[in-house]
């Protein structure tokens, strides 16, 4: 059997050494399927050291071997909190008011990026399968193929693809799009996103998408398809089941006195809509005083990426907005807001999420959203939740029968809680039933075979015109 080498900018730490909520989605899926297979996770350590000297750290714990490599503070700024986070983040989800260009961020980003592709090129071994995950890796492959690799090499892009004409306001855009094309697979949340990227190569690099998906530009062949992400299923199920979890949920239970809850839980981050849901529920708390003292929102939110001033402008103004909101409404005896910014284990937040009447999900554009997959997962069939989730998370495709909301707008997140909070049983089993199901069944282990499955039916590189 091949070994399976991912390659990430962020390796998820051993369980127990990671601040609990920091490492997102990505960290998450990958420790599940690491589990599961024979090879080894290469990335960052998070780490800064005063030169960069490619020395790797092996590291073998609960089933899976991590190699990390420490980087220079420079790169950290350049590539990470620089190209990474204030380039490419804020393009592919839509804010190009946001997105930032320097010169300095985008070989950085080249200079990481070759660094990584010189550090882990020895590690692989012919027959290996090297899966590249996100935004922060995108030209890897280019620099793995200058390092001599043939082997099948995929990527997975956990965030939007942008639409084009977003796309080409980025300097050298087609110089980053064309790297992506020594891959040989390239995976996609959902269609949206893959339409977006076709529509690029086709009106931009002039290529061609051939009936099964195969994308054609000059002499370049590579796959393109849609592999929307899923959650530890199994794992998450048996931590509903943990003495944690019971802990988390009668915490809750027993704090909220009988009020509903509505929860949410996000890194904080500008693209969670953090702040538009805040207003959508202050909206809600206007117009329905009969409310008032039944109900209280908890926002759970852990800072994430402090070194990057757009996130710190962001935690300012929900610090003002969630005392402003307190203050116009609170009783002595009600908060309607508990804004809490730290993150819990999952099996705390399997907790919360189960305590809850309603998960209030409303990111402005979200590659996937596996919250809003872990709140259906985590509830009580005889008594379940309502789910209010954005229709820009990539979760919307799957999840049909939430209350799906456009997120900027006040009134339709205020009408949603209102009408999660009054719906029958009846209703909320049905709806919880049909996404139950999805979220079962197109789970992180579905996720990973469809992939490596598609990566591994591709033609080696060794059989393919590589153009120069
Ligand atoms: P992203 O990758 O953008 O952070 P996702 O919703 O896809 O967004 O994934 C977030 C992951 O991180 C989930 O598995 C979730 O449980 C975890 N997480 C998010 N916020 C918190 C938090 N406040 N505390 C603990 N874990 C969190
Ligand atoms: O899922 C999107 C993503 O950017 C991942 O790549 C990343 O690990 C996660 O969010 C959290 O972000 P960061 O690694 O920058 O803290």
């Amino acid at each position: 059997m091949s070994r399976l080498i991912v390659i990430s900018n962020r390796v998820s730490a051993p369980k127990g050494r990671s601040p609990a909520g920091a490492q997102g989605g990505l960290a998450v899926a990958l420790g599940a399927m690491l589990r599961e297979y024979r090879g080894l996770w290469f990335g960052w350590s998070g780490e800064k050291t005063d030169h960069f000297t490619g020395q790797i750290n092996m590291h073998r714990e609960d089933g899976i071997t991590t190699a990390t490599i420490d980087l220079e503070e420079q790169d950290v700024d350049e590539y990470y909190n620089g190209y990474a986070n204030r380039t490419l983040w804020p393009l592919f989800h839509y804010r190009i008011d946001l997105a930032e260009y320097d010169r300095s961020f985008g070989s950085g980003y080249e200079r990481v990026n070759h660094r990584f592709a010189e550090t882990v090129a020895p590690l692989i071994e012919p027959d290996d399968l090297v899966w590249v995950h996100d935004y922060h890796l995108i030209p890897l492959a280019t620099q793995l193929r200058q390092a001599g690799l043939k082997n099948r090499i995929g990527f997975f892009l956990h965030i939007p693809w942008p639409p084009r004409r977003l796309l080409v306001s980025l300097p050298f855009h087609e110089r980053l799009v064309r790297s992506m094309l020594d891959y040989d697979l390239i995976g996609f949340q959902n269609e949206e996103w893959l339409d977006s990227f076709r529509d690029y190569v086709r009106y931009e690099l002039g290529g061609t998408i051939e009936e099964d998906g195969t994308i054609i530009v000059g002499k370049r062949k590579v796959k393109a398809g849609c592999f929307p992400i899923g959650v530890d299923f199994e794992e998450f199920t048996e931590a509903v089941k943990s003495e944690e979890t019971q802990q988390a949920y009668h915490r809750l239970l027993k704090s909220a006195e009988g009020k509903s809850v509505i929860v949410g839980v996000d890194r904080l981050d500008y693209s969670k809509g953090l702040e538009e849901r805040f207003w959508g529920y202050r909206r809600f708390l206007e117009e329905h005083p009969d409310y008032h003292r039944h109900v209280l929102l908890l926002q759970v939110a852990p800072p994430s990426r402090g070194e990057v001033h757009t996130y710190e402008a962001i935690r300012e103004r929900l610090d003002e907005l969630s005392g402003r909101i307190n203050g116009g409404f609170a009783e002595v005896d009600w908060v309607p807001i508990r804004y809490v910014n730290r993150g819990y284990n999952r099996a705390e937040l399997a907790g919360f999420y189960r305590a809850s009447d309603v998960g209030l999900i409303t990111p402005l554009r979200d590659g996937m959203n596996l919250v809003a997959k872990e709140y259906v997962a985590a509830q009580d069939p005889e008594d379940p939740g309502v789910l209010i989730l954005s229709r820009f998370a990539g979760a919307a495709t799957q999840l049909r029968d939430a209350l799906l909301v456009n997120p900027y707008s006040k009134d339709e997140i205020s009408d949603a809680i209102r009408q999660a909070l009054d719906m029958p049983l009846d209703e909320r089993k049905r709806r919880w039933q049909s996404m139950y199901d999805s979220v079962e069944k197109e789970d992180v282990v579905w996720w990973r075979q469809n992939f490596v499955q598609a990566l591994k039916g591709v033609e080696k590189r060794a059989n393919l015109t590589i153009a120069s």
